[in-house]
């Protein structure tokens, strides 16, 4: 499968060129829990559609997890 990337600057990196969703918006809803792509994208309202953005979003969310399980948050006491 081809992953199609657009670049308007690094902020601003499209993902999902169907939904308009940047790649801050997916690494914050990994960020904030999101496992999965369909999970990232229904907290951005939508959900994929021509598919060719998944393997990117994965790829985005597996980083995000991962960081996130070497260096979890503190917990409020
Ligand atoms: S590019 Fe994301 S669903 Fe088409």
């Amino acid at each position: 499968m081809r992953t199609l990337r657009i670049t308007i600057s690094n902020k601003l990196m499209i993902v999902c060129v169907c939904n308009a969703i940047r790649e801050e918006k997916v690494r914050e809803a990994a960020r904030t829990g999101a496992c999965t792509v369909g999970q990232a994208y229904a907290r951005c309202g939508t959900k994929a559609k021509c598919g060719s953005c998944l393997p990117f979003a994965r790829a985005i969310i597996n980083e995000e997890r991962a960081a996130l399980a070497a260096n979890p948050p503190a917990v409020a006491a």
